[in-house]
């Protein structure tokens, strides 16, 4: 176990099933993302040992690629839409309920560990807007009080039905 419970043989058994080459780089983060839900310091340095990559090419690497994560994230992700359909009729201001509500700010997880925001550009369905997704589930044409409410589902507090 690494200092922070990290259960780092579960990365040696990640590595051993790849070449130890820069090219096994990607797949490595993508599957120990998969096992942690982000990739902890720890675990970079035990791939960057293992595959013989430095750290700063294994950090460029994750911050080049918004795919990767190096905080935690929330059990659940608002996906806020921004881009112009939705900005038009209102994005914005839900977004900012939103945050209000949960007091982060987009890109950050609440301290709980419930909820992280993030900001897209489109979500595809601009029929809907302003729209916003959490997990796999899409509410459109939103108001911010309507944004809030649909937070409630995804909180342990009763489910109020219509809300
Ligand atoms: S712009 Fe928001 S869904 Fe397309």
């Amino acid at each position: 176990m690494g200092e922070n419970g990290i259960d780092l043989s579960k990365v040696e058994a990640v590595l051993e099933r790849y070449e130890k080459i820069e090219s096994s780089l990607i797949p490595v983060l993508q599957e120990v993302q998969g096992l942690f839900g982000y990739l902890p310091e720890e675990t970079l340095v035990a791939i960057g040992r293992g595959l013989r990559v430095s750290m700063s090419r294994i950090y460029g690497v994750v911050t080049f690629y918004s795919q990767f994560y190096l905080t935690p994230r929330g059990k659940h992700v608002i996906k806020s839409c921004q881009g112009t359909a939705c900005h038009v009729r209102g994005g914005k201001g839900a977004l900012d309920a939103l945050c209000r509500h949960l007091k982060i700010e987009p890109g950050e997880t609440t301290e709980d560990l419930n909820f992280t925001i993030e900001t897209v550009a489109c979500l595809g369905t601009c029929f809907l807007a302003p729209v916003f997704m959490v997990d796999e589930d899409y509410y459109g044409k939103l108001t911010p009080k309507r944004a809030v409410d649909a937070l409630k589902k995804y909180r342990n507090e009763p489910h109020t039905e219509g809300a």
